[in-house]
């Protein structure tokens, strides 16, 4: 590549060295394009049409040589997010690096779930902000026709009419004033804890074990990360998501409950990792991916640790491999009623979600 070069060849140079290295998908062209130019992909669209790039139609030579360095790095099969240590989730830009798992696409419908039943079960606009809010005690709204129905039979008058007053107050009551407590166990970059937080009324604890994946949650939280689409801020030095250095349950406060425990644990057997795609194998820690013999490692310890940290009426909601419904299932159905398999955008098992009995 010579000093001078245009757009448009050097989008042909770009696509041609990854086919050549057998990566094929324009996308990864296009946003190696953007990463290096800083523009969005509209821009870099309308840029090779017009054949123009801001410097009559010539890379800067700055520019030329981070092209390169990235097309380098690329080709040798590094993946595009871990070189550029960003990727998007949920339309956020999160940093990430060698000791988190790069979050997938699949994992947005988690987060998903979990925001659509907060902002279903909890009181919405009518909560006050942070400062007001108490951050322990009150009730778990649960499923609002059990909870008006649950107070009714406590709190009824003589006429059968339930005044709103008490309705506030039967066993699984709305909680009025009171954020979601949430739970995001195996938290890697913070991308469900902190897309959960920045989405609805909710208080989020999020561990993990590894404390270089913390060390990435922790600048999630607290910075800007500017994206090419001009920069977003996630939750600036948020006092709504906790870190806590934590295998699995055991360092949490034994007296903590939550409404929502989410979880997308390591869930490959051990056995079938050396069979993953070179970018997964390589380049994502072993410990965001290694499930045990089984696969089911976690799911086991969640089963059976995970009804003492949930509030009455609380929730259990885990990202699953598309073959692990059946096995999941059959781990909670003792202690968990409602379960339901939600299938991802493709069409595969991809969420077990659980209500406590308690
Ligand atoms: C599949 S990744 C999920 C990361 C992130 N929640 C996401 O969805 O992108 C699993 C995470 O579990 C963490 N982990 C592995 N073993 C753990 C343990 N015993 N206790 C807590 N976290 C663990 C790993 O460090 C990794 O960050």
């Amino acid at each position: 590549m010579n000093d001078k070069i245009k757009l448009n060849n050097i989008y042909n140079h770009v696509k041609e060295t990854l086919a050549d290295a057998g990566i094929t998908d324009i996308a990864e062209a296009d946003f190696l394009l953007c990463e290096a130019l800083k523009i969005n992909r509209s821009e870099l669209m309308s840029k090779l049409l017009t054949g123009d790039n801001g410097h009559n139609g010539v890379l800067t030579k700055q520019q030329g040589r981070v092209v390169n360095k990235l097309l380098r790095e690329r080709a040798k099969g590094r993946p595009l997010d871990k070189i550029v240590k960003h990727k998007n989730f949920y339309g956020q830009e999160f940093y990430v690096n060698k000791n988190v798992l790069s979050p997938r696409k699949e994992t947005e419908l988690l987060a998903e779930c979990v925001i659509d039943f907060i902002n279903k079960h909890f009181v919405g606009a009518t909560t006050p902000p942070a400062s007001q809010a108490p951050l322990h005690g009150g009730e778990f709204i649960g499923n609002l026709a059990e909870a008006s129905d649950e107070a009714k039979i406590s709190s009824s008058n003589s006429r059968g009419v339930t005044p709103a007053s008490k309705l506030i107050r039967g066993p699984a009551a709305l909680p009025v004033g009171r954020r979601a407590r949430v739970l995001d166990l195996c938290t890697g970059s913070g991308c469900v804890a902190i897309t959960i937080a920045k989405n609805c009324k909710c208080e989020v604890t999020a561990c993990d074990v590894s404390k270089k994946a913390l060390a990435v949650a922790r600048k999630n939280i607290k910075y800007k990360i500017s994206d090419i689409n001009g920069g977003s801020c996630l939750i600036k030095n948020s006092p709504l998501v906790k870190l806590i250095l934590s295998d699995m349950f055991k360092s949490l406060n034994p007296k903590d409950r939550f409404d929502i425990i989410v979880c997308n644990p390591p869930y490959i057997k051990s056995g079938n990792i050396e069979h993953l795609d070179k970018e997964v194998k390589d380049y994502d820690p072993r410990l965001s991916l290694d499930g045990g013999a089984d696969g089911l490692k976690f799911y086991k310890i969640i089963a059976g640790e995970a009804h003492k940290f949930l509030n009455p009426n609380g929730v259990l909601m885990l990202e699953i491999g598309f073959d692990q419904a059946e096995a999941v299932t059959k781990l909670l159905k003792n202690k968990y009623k409602n379960i339901e398999v939600i299938k991802d955008y493709g069409g595969q098992d991809r969420i077990v979600k659980v209500k406590t009995k308690k």
